[in-house]
């Protein structure tokens, strides 16, 4: 993995890709954070003003909040996760990457997944799990995040929707239920 992995991700960061609309406003392509060996993916919406300056995903103030909730279960971001998110280019003002932009960026994705064959895929927020998983049409977060279900996409996979890192940070009140959803990640 480790190797294919590297060369993958170093042929999209010397691309210099300029697929879409986001390359425009872009410091760094963000790929990832962590470790490609890792049995866990982490995938969030996309890079923010840090993450675009240090070309690291999830390194500011929500990354933060995340890798404390995360060590709290024992887990340790840079060494039992891959982080990654749906776009690898910041938006402008931090929006939502548009549908276009999602969907020529995804591939980029889907080749990480293919690569690092994660055990647990969770999905970090509603831009993740809209992206990752179209057929789900109609959903609320507080439905949908804690629980396990698998797709035909990727069939030797679970995947789990939580609550974004950065909503936790603007409702504190969600922090609970995201510790309780974390646990099961231990069943
Ligand atoms: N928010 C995200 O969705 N991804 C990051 O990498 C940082 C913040």
């Amino acid at each position: 993995t480790t190797q294919n992995y590297a060369q993958f991700k170093n042929a999209l960061i010397a691309s210099n890709c300029d697929r879409c609309e986001l390359h425009k406003g872009r410091t760094h392509i963000v790929v990832d954070r962590g470790n490609p060996e890792a049995r866990l993916m982490l995938i969030g919406e996309g890079p923010g003003e840090n993450e675009d300056k240090q070309g690291k995903a999830f390194v500011g103030r929500a990354g933060q909040l995340m890798d404390e909730l995360f060590l709290e279960i024992g887990l340790d971001t840079n060494r039992d996760t891959l982080i990654a998110n749906v776009v690898k280019c910041r938006p402008p003002e931090n929006r939502a990457p548009h549908q276009e932009e999602a969907k020529t960026c995804i591939v980029f994705l889907k080749h990480q997944i293919a690569l690092v064959k994660p055990k647990v895929i969770l999905l970090l927020g509603a831009t993740a799990l809209k992206h990752l998983v179209p057929a789900k049409t109609k959903f609320s977060m507080s439905d949908e995040a804690g629980k396990f279900f698998t797709v035909s996409e990727f069939p030797e996979t679970l995947l789990m929707v939580l609550y974004h890192p950065a909503y936790l940070l603007y409702d504190a009140r969600k922090i609970t239920p995201m510790r309780e959803h974390l646990l099961r990640l231990h069943d």
